[in-house]
Protein backbone atom coordinates (compact mmCIF):
# COMPACT_ATOMS: atom_id res chain seq x y z
CA UNK A 1 0.00 0.00 0.00
CA UNK A 2 1.07 3.02 -1.29
CA UNK A 3 2.38 4.90 2.65
CA UNK A 4 2.63 8.68 1.18
CA UNK A 5 -1.19 8.36 2.24
CA UNK A 6 -1.33 7.06 5.00
CA UNK A 7 -0.26 9.43 8.29
CA UNK A 8 -1.30 8.74 11.98
CA UNK A 9 -4.89 7.50 11.31
CA UNK A 10 -7.00 5.57 13.69
CA UNK A 11 -9.89 3.22 11.68
CA UNK A 12 -11.89 0.86 13.21
CA UNK A 13 -13.09 -1.95 11.65
CA UNK A 14 -16.22 -3.22 13.01
CA UNK A 15 -18.03 -7.06 12.15
CA UNK A 16 -21.43 -7.18 12.98
CA UNK A 17 -22.95 -10.85 14.14
CA UNK A 18 -22.31 -14.31 12.47
CA UNK A 19 -19.25 -12.77 10.58
CA UNK A 20 -16.89 -14.66 13.42
CA UNK A 21 -18.46 -17.84 11.93
CA UNK A 22 -16.63 -17.37 8.29
CA UNK A 23 -14.78 -19.80 6.85
CA UNK A 24 -17.27 -21.89 7.97
CA UNK A 25 -20.84 -20.21 7.25
CA UNK A 26 -22.29 -20.66 3.70
CA UNK A 27 -18.93 -20.69 2.28
CA UNK A 28 -20.63 -20.64 -1.08
CA UNK A 29 -22.34 -17.00 -0.17
CA UNK A 30 -19.38 -15.46 2.10
CA UNK A 31 -16.11 -17.49 0.98
CA UNK A 32 -13.64 -19.59 3.03
CA UNK A 33 -11.87 -17.11 4.88
CA UNK A 34 -12.11 -16.51 8.46
CA UNK A 35 -12.45 -13.48 10.26
CA UNK A 36 -8.76 -13.49 11.42
CA UNK A 37 -7.97 -14.23 7.90
CA UNK A 38 -9.28 -10.92 6.97
CA UNK A 39 -7.88 -9.14 9.81
CA UNK A 40 -4.51 -10.56 9.25
CA UNK A 41 -4.36 -8.94 5.68
CA UNK A 42 -5.76 -6.11 6.66
CA UNK A 43 -3.07 -5.22 9.63
CA UNK A 44 -0.35 -6.67 7.04
CA UNK A 45 -1.19 -3.48 4.61
CA UNK A 46 -0.75 -1.33 7.47
CA UNK A 47 2.61 -2.69 8.40
CA UNK A 48 4.34 -0.04 6.32
CA UNK A 49 2.31 3.25 7.69
CA UNK A 50 1.68 4.48 10.61
CA UNK A 51 -1.83 4.03 10.71
CA UNK A 52 -3.76 2.39 13.92
CA UNK A 53 -6.11 -0.37 12.94
CA UNK A 54 -8.40 -1.40 15.74
CA UNK A 55 -10.83 -4.92 15.38
CA UNK A 56 -14.36 -5.53 16.79
CA UNK A 57 -16.41 -7.96 16.47
CA UNK A 58 -19.85 -8.68 18.25
CA UNK A 59 -23.43 -11.08 18.17
CA UNK A 60 -24.88 -8.06 20.05
CA UNK A 61 -26.57 -5.20 19.13
CA UNK A 62 -25.97 -3.10 22.05
CA UNK A 63 -21.77 -3.45 22.14
CA UNK A 64 -21.58 -2.85 18.88
CA UNK A 65 -23.71 0.44 19.62
CA UNK A 66 -21.22 1.02 22.76
CA UNK A 67 -18.13 -0.02 20.47
CA UNK A 68 -19.10 2.74 17.81
CA UNK A 69 -20.49 5.64 20.79
CA UNK A 70 -16.76 4.75 22.27
CA UNK A 71 -15.29 5.45 18.68
CA UNK A 72 -15.99 9.44 19.52
CA UNK A 73 -13.72 9.87 22.16
CA UNK A 74 -11.04 7.72 21.47
CA UNK A 75 -9.30 9.35 18.45
CA UNK A 76 -11.18 6.88 15.87
CA UNK A 77 -10.60 9.03 12.18
CA UNK A 78 -12.91 6.27 10.35
CA UNK A 79 -15.13 3.19 10.47
CA UNK A 80 -15.21 0.58 8.07
CA UNK A 81 -18.16 -1.62 8.92
CA UNK A 82 -19.93 -4.71 8.02
CA UNK A 83 -23.16 -4.75 10.36
CA UNK A 84 -24.15 -7.61 8.65
CA UNK A 85 -27.54 -8.74 9.61
CA UNK A 86 -28.51 -6.03 11.25
CA UNK A 87 -27.82 -3.62 8.11
CA UNK A 88 -31.55 -4.74 7.72
CA UNK A 89 -32.81 -4.09 11.11
CA UNK A 90 -30.63 -1.99 13.23
CA UNK A 91 -32.47 1.66 13.55
CA UNK A 92 -30.18 1.91 16.85
CA UNK A 93 -26.73 1.06 15.44
CA UNK A 94 -27.63 3.46 12.54
CA UNK A 95 -27.83 6.61 15.37
CA UNK A 96 -24.76 5.45 16.66
CA UNK A 97 -23.26 6.05 13.37
CA UNK A 98 -24.85 9.00 13.47
CA UNK A 99 -24.69 10.26 16.34
CA UNK A 100 -20.76 9.60 16.26
CA UNK A 101 -20.38 11.76 13.11
CA UNK A 102 -17.16 9.94 12.07
CA UNK A 103 -16.98 8.99 8.23
CA UNK A 104 -17.12 5.34 7.85
CA UNK A 105 -17.61 2.49 4.58
CA UNK A 106 -20.34 0.11 4.63
CA UNK A 107 -18.93 -3.51 3.49
CA UNK A 108 -20.72 -6.56 2.84
CA UNK A 109 -18.81 -9.83 1.13
CA UNK A 110 -22.14 -10.87 -0.69
CA UNK A 111 -24.04 -8.61 -3.24
CA UNK A 112 -26.80 -7.80 -0.86
CA UNK A 113 -28.53 -6.52 -4.14
CA UNK A 114 -28.88 -10.05 -5.61
CA UNK A 115 -29.71 -11.76 -2.73
CA UNK A 116 -33.28 -12.11 -1.39
CA UNK A 117 -35.86 -8.79 -0.91
CA UNK A 118 -35.11 -8.66 2.84
CA UNK A 119 -31.34 -7.61 2.51
CA UNK A 120 -31.86 -5.37 -0.33
CA UNK A 121 -32.25 -2.50 2.37
CA UNK A 122 -29.73 -1.30 4.38
CA UNK A 123 -30.12 1.52 7.11
CA UNK A 124 -26.33 2.52 6.36
CA UNK A 125 -25.64 3.23 3.28
CA UNK A 126 -27.39 6.85 3.04
CA UNK A 127 -25.19 7.60 5.73
CA UNK A 128 -22.25 5.83 4.42
CA UNK A 129 -19.39 7.73 2.49
CA UNK A 130 -20.13 4.67 0.30
CA UNK A 131 -20.74 0.94 -0.15
CA UNK A 132 -19.11 -2.04 -1.35
CA UNK A 133 -20.90 -5.28 -1.52
CA UNK A 134 -20.26 -8.49 -3.51
CA UNK A 135 -16.41 -8.41 -3.84
CA UNK A 136 -15.71 -10.47 -0.88
CA UNK A 137 -13.05 -9.96 1.38
CA UNK A 138 -11.22 -7.72 -1.80
CA UNK A 139 -14.28 -5.30 -0.39
CA UNK A 140 -12.27 -4.52 2.77
CA UNK A 141 -9.04 -4.08 1.34
CA UNK A 142 -10.23 -1.29 -0.93
CA UNK A 143 -12.10 0.04 2.04
CA UNK A 144 -8.77 0.71 4.12
CA UNK A 145 -7.20 1.99 0.92
CA UNK A 146 -9.61 4.46 0.62
CA UNK A 147 -9.77 5.80 4.87
CA UNK A 148 -6.02 5.82 4.30
CA UNK A 149 -5.97 8.15 1.21
CA UNK A 150 -8.78 10.08 2.32
CA UNK A 151 -7.76 12.89 4.81
C1 LIG B 1 -23.53 -9.61 4.97
C2 LIG B 1 -24.89 -9.64 4.26
C3 LIG B 1 -26.01 -9.67 5.27
O1 LIG B 1 -27.27 -9.71 4.61
C4 LIG B 1 -25.91 -10.88 6.16
O2 LIG B 1 -26.91 -10.87 7.15
C5 LIG B 1 -24.56 -11.05 6.76
C6 LIG B 1 -23.38 -10.73 5.97
C7 LIG B 1 -22.36 -9.74 3.97
O3 LIG B 1 -21.24 -9.45 4.38
O4 LIG B 1 -22.56 -10.14 2.83
O5 LIG B 1 -24.43 -11.55 7.87
O6 LIG B 1 -23.40 -8.35 5.63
Amino acid sequence: MDSRNANARNILIVHGPNLNLLGTREPEIYGGVTLQDINRNLSGLTENTSAKLDFFQSNAESALIERVQQAMSDGTDFIIINPAAYTHSSIALRDALAAVKIPFIEVHLSNIYSRESFRQHSYFSDLAIGVISGLGAKGYELALEYALASH
